[in-house]
C-alpha cells in the first residue's frame, strides 16, 4: 500500500519537525520520517538541550563551590552526584522529545519511524524497524537530515575515551585530564562543563584564535575569561596521533613544536558535516557542493523538482534556530506564501560563562567590505544589575553605519548574553538605528541597560561611563 502526503519531511530535528508542523497548520497533509527512537534530532537528543542541561547543572556546582560564599550562602563541603546530574539531563531530554510527539499529534503530523531514502522525485522509501520497506508518495520532499561530527583522519571515536560530543554528554565519571580538540562551540561548552566538574581541560585549536567566526574582540575576551577559570589553550596546534594505554591516552600534538599531551579522555570537536548518508541523493541526482552540502536556491529548491532541503545539510550556519526559520519558510512557500529570512538577524550564542552572543556583521567583515562604522562599547562593570549579581565580566559592542546610524552588528560577552542578543536581533530585523535602541526605555536595573548604554556610546553620549 502506498501512502500519499502533500509534504514528506526527512529528519525530525528543529528544521524538520518545525517544517512538518507548519505545513500541517497550513492545511497540507504532512509526515515526518525519522529513524531515531525519539523526535527532536541532534538538538534535542544529543546536542543543544542535553548540553544546556549539563551547563546549567555544572554552573550551579561551580557556584556552590566558588561563589555562593561571597553571597553569604555557606554550604560547607559541596559534593558532586554525577549520576543524578546525568539523570536530570536525560529527563529534560525525554520531556522535550515527548513534547514534539505531542505537537505532532496535536497538528496531525504523522511520524513515520524509520530511515527515509529518495527513490525518485515524489517518492520516498521508508525502511522501518519491521524490516519492511514502505513506499510513500509526496507532493514535496524536504530533506532536513542535519549534520554529524566531522572526524579527524586516522582517529577513531569510541565514545569511551575518544569522544565526540555524544560521548562527552554521557560520561559516567569526571576524567582527571580532558583534552579538547577544536576551540569552537562544542569544545568550549563541553570543555566548560567538565572543567567545572573537576577535569583539567586543555583546548587544542588549529587557528590563531578560538571561535574564529566570531568578532575578534569576543574570541579574545572569551579566551581570557576561560583561561582565568583554569582552562588551558594551545593555539595553532592540532592532534596528529593518539596512542592508547590502559589508563591513559598519549596525544601527539603538532604545534610550534611536537609534544605529547597525556589525557584520560579526548573530545574531538573540529566541526560538523552534512548528514546525507544512504539518503539516495545520487540515485535521484540531487546536486551537492564540494563540502557535501545540498545546493539549494533562495527558495530551498534543489536541482530536482519537488525536492527541497533546509538546515545543516545546506549552506549557512549550523544552528538549530536557523534551521527552524528555514523549516517555517519552506512550509509557507509550499503553501503559496512568500516568506523571507533575514540571515543578518540570525544570532549565534556560545553558552559558556560568560556567555558570548553575536548578531549581524563582525568588525572584521565590515572592514573587509569597506563599510564605515562607529563603535559603541559598554562594560558590564558599569552596569548596576551586573554589579548586584556579581557578574561583571564582559561588554556590549554595537557597530553602526556612519552615514545612517543603522545597527549592522552587535557582539556581547557577559552575563546572559544569549538572552540580551534578542533585542539586537530585533533591531537588525527592523532596520533600527543605534539611536532607536538608545531612545527605547529600558527597565532599571537590568542587564539590558548595557545594550542601551552601548547604543548611547555610538553617539558618544553614554551616561554611566
Ligand atoms: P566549530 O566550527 O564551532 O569549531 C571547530 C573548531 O575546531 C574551529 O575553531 C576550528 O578552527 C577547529 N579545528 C578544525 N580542525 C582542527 C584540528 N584538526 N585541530 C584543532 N582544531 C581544529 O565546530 P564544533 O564546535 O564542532 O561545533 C559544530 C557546530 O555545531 C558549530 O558550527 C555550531 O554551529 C553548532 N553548535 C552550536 C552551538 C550553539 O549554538 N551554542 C553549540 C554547539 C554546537
Amino acid at each position: 500500500m502506498t501512502d500519499r502526503y502533500d509534504v514528506v519531511v526527512i529528519g525530525g530535528g528543529p528544521g524538520g519537525y518545525v517544517a512538518a508542523i507548519r505545513a500541517a497548520q497550513l492545511g497540507l497533509r504532512a509526515a515526518c520520517v525519522d529513524m531515531r527512537a525519539s523526535l527532536g534530532g541532534t538538538c534535542l537528543n544529543i546536542g543543544c538541550i542535553p548540553s544546556k542541561a549539563l551547563l546549567q547543572s555544572s554552573e550551579k556546582f561551580a557556584d556552590a563551590r566558588h561563589s555562593l560564599a561571597d553571597h553569604g550562602v555557606d554550604l560547607g563541603e559541596v559534593r558532586l552526584d554525577l549520576a543524578r546530574m546525568m539523570d536530570r539531563k536525560d529527563r529534560v531530554v525525554t520531556t522535550l522529545t515527548r513534547g514534539v510527539e505531542f505537537l505532532f499529534r496535536k497538528n496531525k503530523v504523522d511520524w513515520l519511524k524509520g530511515a527515509g531514502r529518495l527513490v525518485a522525485p515524489g517518492r520516498v522509501v521508508l525502511s522501518a524497524a519491521d524490516n519492511e520497506a514502505h513506499e510513500i508518495e509526496a507532493g514535496a520532499i524536504i530533506i532536513a537530515t542535519g549534520s554529524e561530527s566531522a572526524p579527524l583522519p586516522a582517529i577513531a571515536v569510541d565514545e569511551r575515551r575518544i569522544l565526540s560530543s555524544t560521548g562527552a554528554l554521557a560520561l559516567d565519571h569526571v576524567p582527571n585530564r580532558l583534552a579538547v580538540i577544536g576551540g569552537g562551540y562544542i569544545g568550549l561548552e563541553l570543555g566548560s562543563v567538565w572543567h567545572r566538574l573537576g577535569s583539567q581541560v586543555t583546548v587544542i585549536e588549529l587557528l590563531d584564535r578560538i571561535v574564529p567566526t566570531m568578532d575578534r574582540e569576543l574570541s579574545g575576551g572569551l579566551q581570557r575569561a576561560l583561561t582565568r577559570q583554569g582552562i588551558r589553550f594551545e593555539l595553532g596546534a592540532k592532534l596528529a596521533a593518539v596512542r592508547e594505554s590502559p589508563d591513559s591516552l598519549s596525544l601527539e600534538i603538532e604545534g610550534v613544536e611536537r609534544r605529547i599531551l597525556e589525557a584520560e579522555a579526548v573530545l574531538i570537536a573540529v566541526g560538523r558535516r552534512p548528514y546525507t548518508q544512504r539518503l539516495g541523493l545520487d540515485a535521484v541526482g540531487v546536486a551537492c557542493d564540494a563540502q557535501g552540502r545540498i545546493i539549494v536556491d533562495d527558495g530551498f529548491a534543489t536541482n530536482i523538482p519537488g525536492i527541497y532541503a533546509i538546515g545543516d545539510v545546506i549552506r549557512g550556519a549550523m544552528l538549530a534556530h536557523k534551521a527552524e526559520e528555514e523549516g517555517i519558510a519552506i512550509a509557507e512557500r509550499l503553501a503559496g506564501q512568500k516568506p523571507f529570512i533575514n540571515y543578518d538577524a540570525v544570532p549565534a550564542v556560545i553558552y559558556t560563562s560568560p556567555e558570548v552572543a553575536s548578531v549581524g556583521k563582525t568588525e572584521e567583515e565590515l572592514k573587509s567590505a569597506a563599510i564605515a562604522y562607529r563603535i559603541g562599547k559598554f562594560p558590564f562593570t558599569a552596569n548596576p544589575r551586573a554589579r548586584a549579581n556579581g557578574e561583571t565580566e564582559g561588554f556590549v559592542k554595537i557597530l553602526a553605519e556612519v552615514s545612517t546610524d543603522r545597527v549592522l552588528g552587535v557582539h556581547i560577552i557577559g552575563p546572559d548574553a544569549g538572552t540580551l542578543i534578542a533585542e539586537a536581533a530585533l533591531a537588525i530585523e527592523f532596520g533600527a538605528s543605534a539611536e532607536d535602541i538608545a531612545r527605547t526605555p529600558h527597565a532599571h536595573p537590568t542587564l539590558n541597560e548595557a545594550v542601551k548604554e552601548a547604543a548611547l556610546t555610538v553617539a558618544g553620549r553614554a551616561i554611566h561611563i
